[in-house]
C-alpha cells in the first residue's frame, strides 16, 4: 500500500521518479507527489487522484534536479486530497518525507509538536515525521546531523513503516528507513535508486539490495551506507536479480487483468516444469523442502488473506483428502489477535502473492515467536508460498515455495491464485507420495491430469471468452449475485464472488451450495442471478439440486459446467463451459470463466479494472 521511489545521481530525477511511480501505481492511486532539491530549495508538487494529474501539473512546474523522492498514495489517515498527499514537509520547508505504512503514535507526537509551536497542514500520520525530524536538526546542520536526526526520529515512531527522506541542506543525500514495510535499493553507475518494489527499479538496474527491518540507508552519488537503528554501520552486499518475470507491460491487452488471465496456462506450465520430475521416479514431485517437514508434520495451519485465503481453503481440501493431514485455514488478520492453542509438530504455511501483506507477516511472526518459546515441546516449521521469493516473507519463514507466478499488476489476483493452487496440489501430492497415503497409480493419474491443465485453460480462454463477454452484457445493471459451490469448488465460489465485488462493485456472495437453504435463499428472486459450479464428481448432483432450489425461487441460473454434461445443460439458463476434468483438479479450470465473467462485467461498465476504487495491490498496513 502506497509506493515510494527515490533517485540520486547525475540524470534528471523527475522523469525517473514519475516512471517509477507509474510502475508502482498498483500500490495505491489516491494521490501522487514528488519532492526535489533544486537550486538549494526544496520543491514539492502534489496532486489528488491518479498519476496523470501529477504529470499534468509537472508540465508547468519544472524543477530540474538530480535528486528526488516520490510517492503514490493509498489513503489511511485523511481523505484522498492534495493537502494529504505525500511528500509531507516540516513547517520550515527543510525536510520532505514519503511514507508507506502507519505511524501508530502520531497523535501523541503531533500534540507534543503543536505545543512546541509546530503547525500542521494535513490530517495524515506522516506529517509528524518531517516536523519531528526538523525539531532534531540544528539550525546549520553539517556532517552526520541529518542522519542523526533521522535516527532520533525513527526511534520515536511506533508502527510499521518505510520512509524516504530529503533535507534541503543535503542536496546529494537521500535517507531511507525500513521498519516492517518493504524497501529495495538499486545500484547504478554513480546513481542509486530506491523503491517499495523492485518493479520501479528494473528499467535501470538489476543489482539490488533489499533493506531488512530496522535498517537505515544513506544514498549519495558515490555510494550506499547501511546502518541499524543505533547507527551501527552494517555491511551487506547487493545481488543480481533474475529479471525474467519482471514485465510490467500490457503487451497489447486492454488491461493487465486480461493479460494475466491469458498468462495462466504459462504459469501452470512453469510450476510443473520447476517441480515435476519424471513420473517413473519414486516420487515425481521435487519441492526440495526440509526433510523434517515431511517426517514431523502432524497438522498444518494455513495463514492468509483475501484470494490467498481462498487458495488456502483449496489447499486444506487437498492436504486432508490426499495426504490425510488435518489442516486449518485462518484469516491472518483475525488469527493474530486470537491465536489457537499451539499443537506440537505443526507446519504453518503463510500464503501471500505479494509477500508483503502486513496481517499475514504479523501472524507468521507471532507464530514464529510462539514456536521459539516452546521449541522443546515439539517441532514447528514455517513455510511460505509466494510468487515474490525476494519479498519480506523471506525474512519470516524458514523456507519458501516459489509459485513461479511472476509479477502481477492487476489489483484483482488471477494468475497468482492459480499459481498458489498449483503449489498446494504439488505439496499435497509430495506429502501423499512420501507418506504413502495414495497409491503410485493414483499419484501418476493426478500428475497426468495436472499436465493437461495448461492446454485446458487455453481452451477455455480461446473458446469461451467471447461467449462470456456476451453473457456479461446482460448483467451490467445487476445489483446482487450469489455464487455457490461444494467441496473443493466451494472456495472457487468465494473467489468468483470476490473477483466480481472487487472490480465491478456488484454485491456478490459465495456460499457452500448446501447452506443456501439455511438462510441465504431468502435473498433470491428474479433479480438475483445464481452462479453454480457443477462439475462431474461426488457433489455434482447435490449442487444441481441446490441450483434447482434457486430456480424454483425465480433466480436466473448460470452454471460453470461442461457442455457435455446433459443434466447440467437442462438445468442452467447459461453455461460457462469448462472441459470434462476430474473433480479434484477442477478448481484450476472452474475459476477461469469466473475471472472472465468479472472482467467483462467490469469492462462493460467502463470501470477501472486494474485499479478498482479503494483497493491496493499490496496491503502493507494492518
Ligand atoms: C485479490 O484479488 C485481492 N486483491 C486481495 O484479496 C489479496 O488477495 C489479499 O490482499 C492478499 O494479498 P497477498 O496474496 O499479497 O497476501
Amino acid at each position: 500500500m502506497c509506493g515510494i521511489v527515490g533517485y540520486v545521481g547525475t540524470q534528471e530525477a523527475t522523469s525517473i521518479l514519475i516512471n517509477g511511480l507509474e510502475r508502482l501505481e498498483y500500490r495505491g492511486y489516491d494521490s501522487a507527489g514528488i519532492a526535489t532539491v533544486t537550486r538549494g530549495e526544496l520543491h514539492c508538487v502534489r496532486a489528488q487522484g491518479k498519476l496523470f494529474n501529477l504529470r499534468q501539473k509537472l508540465e508547468t512546474e519544472v524543477n530540474p534536479s538530480q535528486i528526488g523522492i516520490a510517492h503514490t498514495r493509498w489513503a489511511t489517515h485523511g481523505v484522498p486530497a492534495e493537502h494529504n498527499a505525500h511528500p509531507h514537509r516540516d513547517m520550515y520547508n527543510r525536510v520532505a518525507v514519503v511514507q508507506n505504512g502507519i505511524i501508530e503514535n502520531y497523535q501523541e507526537i503531533k500534540a507534543e509538536l503543536i505545543n512546541q509551536g509546530y503547525q500542521f497542514t494535513s490530517e495524515t500520520d506522516t506529517e509528524v515525521i518531517p516536523q519531528l525530524l526538523s525539531s532534531y536538526l540544528p539550525a546549520k546542520p553539517q556532517g552526520d546531523d541529518f542522519l542523526i536526526a533521522v535516527q532520533k526520529t525513527v526511534n520515536r515512531l511506533q508502527g510499521a513503516f518505510a520512509l524516504g527522506i530529503l533535507c534541503v541542506d543535503y542536496s546529494d543525500e537521500i535517507i531511507i528507513v525500513r521498519h516492517q514495510a518493504p524497501l529495495v535499493i538499486g545500484f547504478g553507475q554513480g546513481e542509486f535508486f530506491c523503491a517499495s518494489d523492485v518493479t520501479a527499479i528494473v528499467p535501470h538496474t538489476s543489482t539490488v539490495l533489499y533493506l531488512e527491518n530496522g535498517e537505515i540507508a544513506r544514498l549519495t552519488p558515490i555510494g550506499v551506507e547501511l546502518y541499524d537503528f543505533e547507527l551501527k554501520r552494517l555491511r551487506r552486499f547487493p545481488r543480481n536479480l533474475d529479471l525474467t518475470h519482471v514485465s510490467v507491460d500490457k503487451d497489447g491487452f486492454k488491461h493487465f487483468m486480461l493479460k494475466e488471465i491469458h498468462e495462466q496456462p504459462t504459469v501452470v506450465q512453469s510450476c510443473l516444469d520447476h517441480y515435476l520430475k519424471n513420473e517413473a521416479e519414486d516420487n515425481p514431485i521435487c519441492l526440495n523442502l526440509d526433510p523434517q517437514i515431511y517426517t514431523n508434520t502432524q497438522q498444518i495451519m494455513i495463514l492468509a488473506c483475501g484470494t490467498s485465503w481462498h487458495a488456502g481453503l483449496v489447499g486444506k481440501y487437498l492436504l486432508e483428502q490426499l495426504a490425510g493431514i488435518p489442516t486449518s485455514v485462518q484469516y491472518a488478520s483475525e488469527y493474530r489477535y486470537a491465536p489457537s492453542p499451539i499443537l506440537p509438530n505443526t507446519l504453518t504455511i503463510g500464503v501471500t502473492q505479494s509477500g508483503e501483506t502486513a496481517d499475514t507477516l504479523a501472524a507468521l511472526s507471532m507464530e514464529k515467536q510462539r514456536y521459539l518459546n516452546l521449541s522443546r515441546e515439539g517441532k514447528f516449521k514455517i513455510l511460505g508460498i509466494t510468487s515474490r521469493p525476494e519479498s519480506s516473507l523471506a525474512q519470516v519463514v524458514e523456507q519458501i515455495i516459489n509459485t513461479h507466478g511472476g509479477i502481477e499488476i492487476g489489483v484483482a489476483s488471477t494468475k497468482s491464485f492459480i499459481a498458489q493452487l498449483m503449489s498446494f496440489y504439488l505439496l499435497a501430492l509430495d506429502f501423499a507420495s512420501r507418506r504413502g497415503t495414495l497409491s503410485r497409480e493414483k499419484i501418476n493419474n493426478i500428475v497426468k491430469g495436472l499436465r493437461q491443465l495448461p492446454g485446458q485453460i487455453e481452451e477455455i480462454i480461446r473458446e469461451q471468452n467471447r461467449t462470456i463477454e456476451a453473457i456479461a452484457h446482460q448483467f451490467s445493471e445487476t445489483q446482487d449475485f450469489i455464487f455457490i459451490g461444494r467441496g473443493i469448488n466451494f472456495p472457487i465460489a468465494l473467489e468468483g464472488a470476490l473477483k466480481l465485488k472487487e472490480i465491478s462493485y456488484i454485491h456478490a456472495e459465495g456460499y457452500p451450495a448446501g447452506e443456501m437453504k439455511h438462510g441465504p435463499i431468502a435473498l433470491l428472486d428474479a433479480k438475483v442471478p445464481v452462479v453454480a459450479i457443477a462439475v462431474p464428481g461426488e457433489v455434482h448432483d447435490k449442487v444441481l439440486s441446490n441450483a434447482q432450489e434457486a430456480k424454483a425461487r425465480d433466480a436466473r441460473l448460470i452454471g460453470v459446467s461442461s457442455l457435455d454434461d446433459r443434466v447440467a445443460l437442462s438445468v442452467f439458463d447459461d453455461i460457462l463451459s469448462v472441459p470434462m476434468v476430474d473433480e479434484l483438479l477442477s478448481p484450476i479450470l472452474t475459476v477461469i470463466p469466473l475471472q472472465l465473467l468479472a472482467y467483462h462485467i467490469a469492462a462493460i461498465k467502463g470501470l477501472d479494472v486494474d485499479q478498482p476504487r479503494n483497493l491496493a495491490k499490496s496491503v502493507t498496513v494492518e
